[in-house]
């Protein structure tokens, strides 16, 4: 298997997996979950955690050493903080990370660091109570805010900060929002829309990353940061004495698929070669018929043959991707 790696047919190496752990959340994001019912998994069709520890083992062999926890919300799925201290003693693997909407962070946030996870992303679209309890249908405001703190007190670093921006909706803040980082050592990220599930976001509320520059402006020249080795697709900047950075990450207006390093695993055990192609292979069902590492091996093989060179959301104003966002996880 040794021989074997995760180079796709474009000359990218794929040595990040983004693993969606549940497709629950304790949230209703206007642009991520649908507001109507829709069925979610059960049990029985996510993955175990000792299967997807067996999935990231083999991907491990092949050159995965990036790790991402997603959901839906992670930390609502039981027994995570037992499956995190798995996966950060497993052998191999550099850097793992969490997404969370941060909920149950201030409650949990020994626990993960006990588990060894220092680099979290938030996601928080606003900093107005009313209109945090608009876009996410939850009053959960303050106890986010004091468990971002309380992270950032502990030592969490870097703390980035997820922000979709939205016209008529988040607009009027961006620039408090970017201006966080200046007080705190925060990583703001704006990310652009991406027209996903059911999600109801009309275009004319769409904001791109030219004008949400634009916006920001004001605060300052934003001072490209120089890129490392193991970045992520964002673009990133600082305003002058700022203690963190702004980034901006441009699915829509200026794509970075070339680049793009990244392999998910969704909560169903389907491993998807790109965020933006209902394409996927079935790994659930191969554990299900007891398979060998050698034949997961080559469903990671597949599905990094079949990685397309871009998406085509830009080109069609109407394309959108069928899967929930909360299924795959961002
Ligand atoms: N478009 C862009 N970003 C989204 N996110 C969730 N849904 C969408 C969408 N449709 C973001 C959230 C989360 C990150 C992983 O993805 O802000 O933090
Ligand atoms: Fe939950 Fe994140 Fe989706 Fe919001 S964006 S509903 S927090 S999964």
């Amino acid at each position: 298997m040794s021989n074997l790696t995760l180079v796709d047919r474009y000359d990218r190496n794929l040595n990040y997996l983004r693993v969606s752990i549940t497709d629950r959340c304790n949230l209703k994001c206007l642009y991520c979950m649908p507001r109507e019912l829709i069925p979610k998994l059960s049990h029985r069709e996510i993955l175990s955690y000792e299967e997807i520890l067996r999935v990231v083992k083999v991907g491990a062999a092949l050159g995965i050493s990036k790790i991402r926890i997603t959901g839906g919300e992670p930390l609502v799925r039981k027994g995570v903080y037992r499956f995190l201290s798995q996966l950060t003693r497993m052998e191999g693997l550099q850097d793992i990370s969490l997404t969370t909407n941060a909920v149950l962070l201030k409650d949990n946030i020994s626990k993960i660091r006990s588990v060894n996870i220092k680099r979290i992303n938030v996601s928080l679209d606003t900093l107005n109570k009313a209109k945090f309890k608009h876009i996410t249908g939850y009053d959960f405001f303050d106890q986010i805010w004091e468990g971002i703190h309380l992270a950032r007190k502990m030592g969490f670093y870097p703390i980035k900060i997820n922000v979709v921006p939205l016209k008529g909706i988040n607009d009027d803040e961006l620039v408090d929002i970017a201006g966080l980082s200046i007080k705190y050592p925060f990583h703001i990220r704006f990310i652009e829309y991406m027209p996903m599930g059911s999600s109801q976001i009309s275009s004319d509320r769409h904001l791109l990353a030219p004008e949400i520059k634009e916006r920001i402006h004001r605060l300052g020249k934003l001072i490209p940061v120089d890129r490392s080795l193991n970045d992520g697709p964002a673009e990133r900047f600082k305003l002058e004495s700022a203690q963190g950075e702004i980034g901006f990450i441009r699915p829509i207006s200026q794509h970075f698929c070339s680049t793009c390093n990244r392999l998910r695993l969704t909560a169903s055990g389907q491993l998807r070669p790109c965020l933006m192609s209902d394409d996927q292979e079935d790994l659930k069902s191969l554990l299900r018929q007891g398979c060998s590492d050698a034949e997961i091996a080559k469903g990671f093989l597949n599905a990094v043959r079949r990685k397309p060179s871009e998406h085509k959301l830009i080109d069609d104003d109407h394309a959108r991707i069928s899967s929930q966002m909360c299924a795959i996880g961002g």
